[in-house]
């Protein structure tokens, strides 16, 4: 273990190291050189001499010093940057830096760049499993709906012909509950369609789209779910009002089983070619800096990826005890065809 004066001195920048063992240096020659001397005028002028030599090479030592350092602060100011998002930023190349340091910003460059890619690579994929999962999800509602309920359908028409057809009372009632149970199956299997990829966003639209998801969330919670939607809603592109609408899914869902709230409000408006979806829950509310460290589910990244897939941005504001708001902005206007559904 070091003494601590030894500690305290290290602890000193370096600029103020090496000015201080510079005027040590000096004084110490200085002070041999007045020792030694006898007087004369001619020794004095050689001292003169000798204390504006070693003054001059103090200066020099601190100027070269902090020339030379000057570029760490182009790093720092590059992590900083970085650090705050912006993760374009990149350390500067200087004329006035040492060459090590120089590689030291050009190896964090290369590192930036690298990490750059990779971040663009793993959005792209990320973006591709939501896509996936909407087509699968839209291609396996279409299924539900137009063969396994037509199919029930069918089949409950049929049953009706035998009930009719049919004398026994004992068979009649028999046939009678059949029909009963594969009733509850087709309205089961229309329900899980409807959920899988609502088809009323496809036929009427966003807002009838919210209110139904309003009113279906009511029914299944103790909430209330209240919708304030503007009326310019048909401007907004068919594939950003299915992201508008998946968020709203999401926000209610999550809403639902982490905050426990009283009300929810849904508002959705329109204005200078963007449309702006707020979510606003009265529950427990969280901490989406921990949350999003902590990553436990999904929700809140796919809302994200959901809304920058179409230029749009999400944002979660909340704090433990004061609710929820995530209000999604994208534009209204179509997006190139990416292979959306
Ligand atoms: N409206 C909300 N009220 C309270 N807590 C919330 C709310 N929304 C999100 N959270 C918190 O943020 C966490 C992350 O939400 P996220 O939707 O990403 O994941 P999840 O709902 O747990 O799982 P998943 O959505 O994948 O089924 C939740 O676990 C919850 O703790
Ligand atoms: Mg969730």
């Amino acid at each position: 273990m070091l003494p601590r004066w030894v500690r305290s001195l290290l602890r000193i920048p370096l600029v103020g190291k090496i000015a201080g063992a510079n005027a040590l240096i000096v004084l110490a020659a200085m002070a041999v050189a007045f020792a030694r001397g006898d007087g004369s005028p001619a020794e004095t002028r050689y001292l003169v001499l000798l204390a504006t030599a070693l003054g001059v090479s103090l200066v020099v030592n601190v100027v070269l010093v902090l020339v030379a350092l000057n570029p760490l602060t182009d790093l720092e100011a590059t992590a900083h940057r970085i650090w705050g998002g912006d993760l374009q930023a990149r350390v500067p190349p200087s004329v006035v830096a040492d060459p090590d340091l120089q590689r030291v910003g050009s190896a964090l460059n290369v590192l930036l760049d690298g990490l750059t890619a990779e971040r663009a690579r793993l959005r792209t994929l990320a973006s591709e499993v939501i896509r996936a999962g909407d087509r699968e999800r839209a291609s396996i509602a279409r299924e539900l709906h137009d063969s396994t309920a037509q199919t029930l359908a069918a089949l409950l028409l049929e049953l009706s012909v035998i009930a009719g057809e049919v004398r026994d009372e004992k068979a009649v009632a028999r046939v009678e509950r059949v029909r009963r149970i594969a009733s509850d199956v087709l309205d089961e299997v229309k329900l899980l369609a409807h959920t899988v990829h609502p088809r009323v966003l496809d036929d009427l639209g966003l807002g009838p789209a919210l209110q139904l998801l309003a009113r279906e969330t009511e029914e299944r919670s103790q909430a209330r779910v209240a919708v304030e939607a503007d009326a310019a809603l048909d401007t907004i592109a068919p594939s950003r009002q299915s992201v508008l609408y998946r968020v709203a899914q999401e926000a209610l869902n999550n809403a639902l089983r982490h905050g426990k709230p009283k009300l929810i409000t849904l508002r959705l408006g329109v204005s200078g070619g963007l449309a702006r979806l707020e979510v606003e829950d009265d529950g427990a509310g969280f901490d989406p800096a921990e949350a999003e460290r902590r990553r436990p589910g999904m929700g809140l990244f796919t809302m994200r990826e959901r809304a920058s897939l179409v230029s749009g941005t999400a944002e979660i504001t909340s704090a433990k005890g004061q609710g929820t708001r995530v209000v999604v902005t994208v534009p209204t206007d179509s997006v190139p065809p990416t292979g959306e559904t």
